[in-house]
């Protein structure tokens, strides 16, 4: 399940794992800075529930001596993991040498994992964009080899570089190739919009997983779909659409802060909302 800013909270994160155990879940990219200068709600924003392992802290920023404490103020005494964001391409990130900025500064990105893994000594991630500007397979293999030696344990790419926000469709040729290319895993993401093209995926050579975004909003189940169709499990589910939304709503309303409820109901709902198209036939039971 992908990390995404003000959705994949501690309640969105146990629908998924209500459908799904095996799932590894991240959290919303946490400012480290904030982390260290104690920011506002910010428990709310690092709380796990006891059910979310295989689970990443995800990282944003620049300076690798901040992101080491945070990763470790995180991580101590857990088994959970670090993710550090290489991919969020919004001005303001750029600005501060954040997210996808550290494409354009190997040494810095590669110093971030090397201190994270020294002061974690667990494992550390990262999530990165497939180029910064442009998207070419050479230079994007050459800066994930630079953090695999630097200790990154696994690397996801998204096949899109950061200028191109969410233009134009993800390029998976080059996330491929880069799975080809190193010797850790490789996780593939962007535009897996459908369960064929999950299915199709999953199944590829070249990469060892596929993170998916948006679509899970719409779609928690995808994940356990998955898996019971790779074990040939041919059981059908229903989902009732009602009660699941009932749920997110109720424990949004129960285990966030007033100040979380809006923006965290409109973004999850944005993408749920989805299902309902088909007016009113698909309405109260969905089979997907
Ligand atoms: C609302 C929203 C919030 C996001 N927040 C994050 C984030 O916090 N960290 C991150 O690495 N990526 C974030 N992303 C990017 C997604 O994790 C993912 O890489 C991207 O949406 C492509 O995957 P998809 O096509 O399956 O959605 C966000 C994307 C969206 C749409």
């Amino acid at each position: 399940m992908s990390p995404l800013a003000e959705i994949t909270t501690p309640v969105f994160r146990q629908i998924v794992r209500n459908f799904s155990p095996e799932t590894h879940l991240y959290s919303e990219m946490l400012s480290a800075a904030s982390i260290i200068r104690g920011g506002f709600h910010n428990e709310y924003r690092y709380q796990v529930n006891e059910t979310d392992h295989p689970f990443s802290f995800q990282l944003l920023g620049t300076d690798p001596a901040i992101m080491a404490e945070a990763a470790q103020f995180l991580t101590s005494n857990t088994k959970y993991s670090i993710d550090i964001n290489m991919g969020c391409s919004a001005p303001e990130i750029l600005a501060k040498q954040q997210g996808a900025a550290l494409l354009l500064n190997h040494k810095l990105a590669c110093q971030i994992i090397q201190q994270c893994k020294l002061k974690t000594g667990g494992c550390v991630s990262v999530k990165m964009r497939a180029g910064y500007s442009k998207l070419d397979s050479k230079l994007t293999i050459e800066f994930a080899k630079r953090l695999e030696d630097s200790g990154a344990d696994w690397i996801t790419i998204h096949g899109r570089h950061a200028k191109q926000g969410y233009s134009r469709l993800a390029n998976w040729k080059i996330v491929n190739e880069v799975g080809k290319n190193l010797s850790i895993p490789v996780i593939g993401n962007g535009d897996i919009t459908d369960f064929e093209k999950a299915k199709n995926y999953y199944q590829s050579k070249e990469i060892k997983g596929i993170m998916i975004g948006r679509y899970a909003v719409q779609k928690p189940w995808i994940f356990h779909k998955l898996i019971k169709d790779q074990n040939n499990i041919t059981k059908t589910d229903t989902i009732d659409l009602l009660v699941l939304s009932k749920s997110i709503s109720t424990n949004l309303q129960n285990f966030l802060p007033n100040e979380f409820h809006k923006s965290r109901g409109r973004r999850f709902y944005y993408y749920y909302c989805k299902n309902f198209k088909i007016w009113p036939f698909t309405f109260l039971k969905n089979q997907r």
